[in-house]
């Protein structure tokens, strides 16, 4: 009973990981799946697709390790945080599409509670930010649009969860109604302070608390799958929320640690300890992990549009045929043209918050094209990289921080990007041997519950770079490129394509 076997429940794909006891990656599975866009800024996935494309990359990922199921000692779900899914307990039939946490359909009820002047006690309880991102505004308009579900929510017979909660009950089931700290934390119901369901967050959006999942650990007992999925039973003993995940993958567990995650969107994630710091620049507050009943805090900065921007160079201009050309055409761009893309494709996150934004490039001249597109895009990845290290660390104090940034994501691998993110941010940037870090956090998380994998010193001390990124750029050149990007956000805040 030497594996553990990693769930990795993205956005756009759902993967499965075996470790073995050592902690090494011995095989994967991948498969995505359908994105569903009702409207323009609607965005929602089909539960089954979920559950079917989990279900079956478990499988594959053990055939191909040539193990038997009996032999994986537990399972550990990392997901995709915030998108909401309620079902019918008594069928375990969900009531809607799930909605996913990047659909904007919700905007008006958040703009209306911010009018209303209940902003302050919700990022007071919750840490963050009154936004559509978070899932309490999407459970309470399911219960509003599908008929007949309020009646059924009060009268008990729905169940709530984010996609940990959702699989956790396929897996078992239906015999596990369980969630854990770090994506009750991601709901806007949790009250991060007390670690409970807040009850008169609960009441403003009339959401009956019976419909939420009890909270746990990240490491702890989440159930034991049913018997006929793997051929035995397998206790499910690691829960974390991708970004949380990935977190403690980075083994960022002293304050002032700072992981950034470089996906389609990026998020990064700085370790505040037991101190909850209420963000004063826009970022948000959260759990990075709780252990033994005692959560660590950290502060959030998402970005919405990172790898995406190199995926549009590819699908929208059409000017690579793979990611990785983008590394070549920066380095041919023209030294002398200075361009800023602004990516506000879907607004702007962090620390913006400008939902009516929209992209926008700065400097164009006749010379212009590809290379000087290309070198942009990825610029602005470091830029905003930068906005986000900017404000937690004047919420944090640079002096208590690492002064280091651990990258991981498919972006990670793209050496000009992390290059020019050493020089904007004039710190180090390591990336790890592992780069599979969300599942790895996973699987210690579950793995060190069963008693397979080392302690949380021991695991740190084991975590290694494979490449640090040095800063090579003069304070004053920083300081000016960085100085017209602002220039560039600014022109663009609140501009509507
Ligand atoms: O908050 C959303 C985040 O968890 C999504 O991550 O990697 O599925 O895009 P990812």
């Amino acid at each position: 009973m030497g594996y553990i076997l990693a769930i990795d429940q993205g956005t756009t794909s759902s993967r499965a990981i075996l470790f073995n006891e050592k902690m090494r990656i011995i095989s994967t599975a991948q498969e995505e799946f359908r994105q569903i866009y009702p409207a323009s800024g609607l965005v929602e996935h089909d539960p089954a697709d979920i559950w079917s494309t989990v279900a079956g990359t478990c499988r594959e990922a053990i055939e191909r390790a040539e193990i038997s199921a009996s032999e994986v000692a537990a399972i550990g779900i990392a997901n995709q945080r915030e998108t909401a899914i309620i079902w019918d307990r008594r069928t375990g039939r969900p009531i809607h599409n799930a909605i996913v946490w990047q659909d904007r359909r919700t905007a008006d009820t958040c703009a209306r509670l911010r009018d209303e002047g209940h902003e302050g006690f919700i990022s007071s309880n919750t840490g963050l930010i009154l936004d559509p991102y978070f899932s309490a505004t999407k459970i309470a308009w399911l219960l509003d649009h599908v008929e007949g579900a309020r009646e059924k929510a009060n009268a008990g017979h729905l169940a709530f969860g984010t996609v940990d909660t959702y699989l956790i009950w396929r897996l078992t089931g239906g015999r596990a109604h369980v969630t854990d700290a770090t994506n009750a934390a991601r709901t806007m119901l949790y009250n991060i302070r007390k670690g409970e369901w807040d009850e008169d967050i609960c009441a403003l959006l009339d959401i009956p608390v019976s419909l939420l999942p009890e909270v746990k650990d990240c490491a702890d007992d989440f159930g034991m799958t049913r018997a006929d999925l793997f051929s035995r039973e397998i206790p499910i003993f690691g829960v974390a929320g991708d970004q949380q995940a990935a977190t403690v993958g980075q083994a960022c567990f002293e304050p002032g640690m700072i992981k950034s995650t470089y996906g389609t969107g990026c998020f990064a994630l700085l370790n505040t300890g037991d101190k909850l710091v209420q963000s004063q620049h826009r970022m948000l507050s959260t759990i990075a992990y709780q252990l033994n009943g005692t959560p660590t805090y950290a502060l959030e900065g998402s970005i919405f549009i990172a790898g995406a921007v190199v995926q549009w160079l590819r699908d929208g201009l059409k000017v690579i045929r793979h990611a990785s050309e983008t590394n070549a055409l920066a380095n041919t761009a023209d030294k002398e043209q200075t361009l800023y893309l602004v990516p506000a494709f879907t607004g702007l996150g962090a620390p913006y918050w400008d939902a009516e934004s929209r992209g926008a490039i700065y400097g164009l001249t006749r010379n212009s094209g590809p290379a000087e597109f290309a070198r942009a895009a990825l610029q602005s990845v470091g830029y905003q990289t930068r906005d986000l290290l900017d404000a937690m660390h004047a919420d944090w104090g640079s002096q208590d921080s690492a002064n280091i940034l651990r990258v991981d994501g498919g972006m990670s691998a793209n050496d000009w990007t992390m290059q020019f993110l050493a020089d904007i941010l004039g710190l180090p940037v390591d990336r790890p041997k592992v780069v599979e870090t969300t599942a790895l956090g996973v699987a210690w998380l579950a793995g060190s519950r069963a008693g397979l994998y080392p302690g949380l010193t021991e695991f740190s001390e084991a975590w290694a770079v494979d490449m640090q990124f040095k800063p090579n750029m003069e304070a004053e050149v920083r300081e000016k490129l960085y100085g017209g990007w602002k220039d560039a956000v600014s022109r663009t805040l609140g501009a509507i394509g």
